[in-house]
């Protein structure tokens, strides 16, 4: 009978609207079960998919760094008499963590992940690293429930922040080699036309890119969407560390020799022409080449950005 009334409130919610995520309380996203809270983003297949085509990317070019550092024989960094590479990523406007944890779960060393060959974890120690970040506290507070959840305690960290004035990145322990973000990005006026099951469901903050936050970044005059990515673009230099103004810019240049990319972000419908523009024109020198990556869907998804 129990069983019975739930199943009768579920089909009830589901119903009046509510994301079927929400209601079973978890969705699958790439290899992860992440658990789901309104109003927090649900993530999306879409971003499951060029995110974790961005980490093999990475552990590609990983492959490539670490033989080219073992063949020039260069001194590795040794933690217990091991060779190893060191890897963080920064992952902005995190919501759930599903991006920093599903790039973690892809990238980490543990011999016990089942989806990598072993050949690869003995031939590619890494010390890997990522830190989310979110304005929303409710964000933070679900993030580290999927990282219970995910088992990746060791690798994740989440903190509450706003990205436009990030400074503080102690929990990375140092510069991120690669930033990632999924940010708000939708137009007033797309907004509007949203269906209900969004619109009514998920947190604004996390649709709309425009607004008030929109506005504090130097957005007044435009309605495009695209605010977070012109501040990301601005604090890009800050935050990986580099100088634009000096050519050696202290950063690990193995990095960028190997091929790997600095920034990746999602983008949505139409605004990959302006966010490409936006990452050569407004990173102030620090990103020299972008890509566009379609999602299985075949539609523009992403923006990848390398210093040359
Ligand atoms: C599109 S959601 C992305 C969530 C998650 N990364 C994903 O892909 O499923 C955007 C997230 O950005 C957060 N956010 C909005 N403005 C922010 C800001 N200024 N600083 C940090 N986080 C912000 C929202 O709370 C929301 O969780």
């Amino acid at each position: 009978m129990e069983i019975e009334r739930e199943v009768e409130r579920r089909v009830r919610r589901r119903s009046l609207g509510e994301p079927l995520q929400y209601i079973l309380g978890s969705t699958d996203f790439g290899p992860l079960t992440l658990e789901c809270r309104a109003p927090i983003l649900i993530p999306r297949p879409e971003t499951g998919d060029v995110f974790q085509r961005l980490a093999s990317l990475v552990r590609a070019g990983l492959g490539r760094l670490s033989r080219r550092r073992k063949t020039d024989g260069q001194a590795l960094e040794k933690e217990q008499g091991e060779a190893r590479l060191d890897v963080k990523v920064l992952d902005l406007y995190t919501g759930s963590g599903a991006i920093a944890l599903l790039i973690a779960h892809e990238l980490r060393s543990s011999p016990r992940h089942a989806g990598r060959p072993a050949e690869w974890d003995r031939e590619h120690e890494l010390n890997f690293r990522a830190l989310g970040v979110d304005i929303n506290p409710l964000a933070i507070e679900l993030a580290l429930v999927n990282r219970e959840k995910t088992g990746l305690t060791r690798e994740v960290d989440f903190v509450q922040s706003d990205a436009l004035s990030l400074t503080d990145l102690d929990l990375l322990d140092g510069r991120p080699h690669l930033v990632v973000a999924n940010p708000p990005y939708i137009p007033m006026e797309e907004y509007e036309r949203l269906p209900g099951s969004v619109k009514e469901w998920e947190d604004v903050d996390a649709l709309l890119g425009d607004g008030e936050r929109g506005q504090e970044v130097g957005d007044r005059v435009r309605a495009d969407g695209l605010a977070h990515y012109r501040a990301l673009a601005r604090n890009l230099g800050g935050l990986l560390g580099v100088d634009p103004e000096v050519t050696s810019s202290g950063l690990d240049d193995d990095w960028d020799d190997a091929g790997l990319p600095r920034v990746a972000v999602e983008i949505g419908d139409g605004q990959a022409g302006r966010v490409r523009r936006i990452m050569e024109l407004e990173s102030r020198g620090v990103i020299g080449r972008t890509e566009c990556w379609v999602d299985m869907y075949g539609k523009e998804r992403m923006v990848v950005g390398w210093r040359r």
